[in-house]
């Protein structure tokens, strides 16, 4: 780093706490000075002890501020040649730097707008990291075969065209018989809207099925952004705790729902998979509070073992019952295209609310992706996958095995993308700060929790990290706990 910039670094620019924290205040004088293009993408900054005596702190202190920036995405820990200011940053960074700049004060924005603003979640942009959650391996992705489909249906005027909210009719055929095939769901291609994400999808049934200040019930622990969209539509959410057969609703005591939102086929993150009687007095439950049941069948299609228990939404006729799931797993997320299956007398609301919202998802992606189906790739693609996520799973336990006896815990699982891990000691948070510096991408279980967690534990995606990515990780890791 050159002495300007140095200089830099030890000169408080106007508009940096100088109260709080003083870790807090080295942060946000770092990140000010990455967004306003001052350090530019690459730089590197002197390592911690140096720039901890330059500013007269501790060097922990330092270490907390490279640490949150490293876990925002705005700096990168390269092993043995230090910590640069990331390539890409969060969000463009032109875009980020002037939102920062033109925050408006909070009386300009409406009650809405201000809670939006409050959630600050994840804005995306940061490259994929070992062990990223939710993210499914787009290095094994048949480009080619993609590419030959998208050339050819590239060719038709007629897909360039405004086209039909509800979404391309082949692709919700295709969606449909895939489902009633696959996991049970009762549906016609009639009720089926295809969607850019399950997060439209959720946002989606928050306008068209309830008022701001309705209560929603979310298992505890959670998926993040099903809360984030729920809350910024003034919902009150409450958690109920999920145990070993699912969301145990009969141990709460909030008022009744107006939705309740699962992941039955394979809990996000506990990866408990709900339990038949426990299915079936959901639904009763549902029924007598005429509440609503969102189902996320967001990873169902990735079972490695057994027979799969089918889609909640099939035992009832899809009375009661919204069916969410996603191309973003099982193709790729840069794709945004998703489903909702709704019953036959919601339909019309819900393509309503989403022209409303943004006409339709692209008509040559929705076509491309019913040929791909259609034409039988889809059915291949599941099954490759499901052999090299088996695969990279037994290699992230046999490392964790070898490095990381008696620090973590992790057991192998028969569906999904992630292992749950069980810390044995030591606090789940600091090390997912410290793997983060390390380029290591592991959440801590209290990040999913709405109120308080009682369990060490992290999070593992190993869907997206190739083996020798993730002995590499897992080695770094085992020096960390060291
Ligand atoms: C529980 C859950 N639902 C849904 C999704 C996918 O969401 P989207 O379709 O909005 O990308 C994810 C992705 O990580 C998830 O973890």
């Amino acid at each position: 780093m050159s002495r300007r910039l140095r200089g830099e670094l030890l000169a408080l620019p106007a508009g940096t706490p100088q109260s709080g924290p003083l870790h807090r205040q080295v942060y946000a004088h770092i990140r000010a000075a990455i967004l306003s293009g001052r350090f530019a993408p690459g730089t590197r900054l002197p390592a911690t002890r140096t720039l901890a005596a330059e500013l007269g702190v501790a060097r922990n202190t330092v270490l907390t501020a490279f640490e949150q920036l490293a876990a925002e995405g705005y700096l990168q820990a390269r092993v043995g040649s230090g910590t640069f200011v990331a390539g890409e940053l969060p969000g463009p960074l032109g875009a980020t730097a002037r939102v920062d700049a033109a925050v408006p004060a909070p009386a300009a924005l409406s009650q809405r707008g201000a809670r939006l603003l409050a959630l600050r979640p994840p804005l995306g942009g940061t490259p994929a990291r070992a062990f990223a959650v939710g993210v499914p391996a787009t290095d094994a992705f048949p480009l080619a075969l993609w590419q030959r489909l998208l050339a050819a249906r590239g060719r038709e005027r007629g897909l360039l065209d405004y086209a039909a909210a509800q979404g391309h009719a082949p692709l919700r055929i295709a969606i449909a018989r895939h489902l009633t095939a696959a996991r049970g769901v009762v549906c016609a291609p009639e009720q089926v809207i295809v969607l850019a994400a399950t997060q439209q999808g959720l946002d989606l049934i928050a306008r068209v099925l309830a008022d701001s200040g309705d209560v929603a019930w979310l298992e505890e622990p959670g998926y993040r952004s099903v809360c984030q969209a729920w809350r910024g539509q003034g919902l009150r959410v409450e958690p109920v705790a999920v145990d070993a057969e699912g969301l145990n609703w009969q141990a709460a005591t909030h008022p009744p729902p107006r939705l309740i939102y699962v992941t039955p086929s394979h809990q996000f993150p506990s990866g408990v998979v709900m339990s038949l009687p426990r299915r079936l007095a959901l639904l009763e439950r549902a029924v007598q509070d005429g509440a609503w049941i969102v189902e996320d069948d967001y990873d169902s299609e990735f079972r490695y073992a057994g027979r799969p228990l089918a889609a909640l939404q099939g035992l009832d006729g899809g009375q009661r019952v919204l069916y969410l799931g996603t191309f973003a797993k099982s193709l790729f997320p840069g794709l945004r295209l998703a489903w909702l299956v709704v019953p036959p007398a919601l339909v019309e609301a819900f393509v309503v609310a989403r022209r409303l919202l943004d006409y339709h998802s692209p008509p040559l992606l929705q076509a491309v992706t019913a040929d791909f189906i259609d034409q039988g790739h889809f059915a291949a693609h599941i099954r490759r996958m499901r052999g090299l996520y088996a695969e990279r799973q037994a290699a992230l336990l046999e490392a964790a095995r070898r490095e990381l006896a008696g620090a973590i815990e992790l057991t192998p699982a028969d569906t999904g993308l992630h292992l749950l891990g069980r810390l044995q000691h030591g606090r789940a948070r600091h090390l997912s700060a410290r793997a983060a510096v390390a380029g290591i991408a592991l959440q801590a279980l209290d990040e999913f929790h709405i109120g308080p967690c009682r369990r060490e534990g992290l999070l593992f995606g190993y869907a997206a990290t190739p083996p020798e990515a993730m002995h590499s990780a897992v080695q770094q890791l085992a020096a960390l706990i060291d």
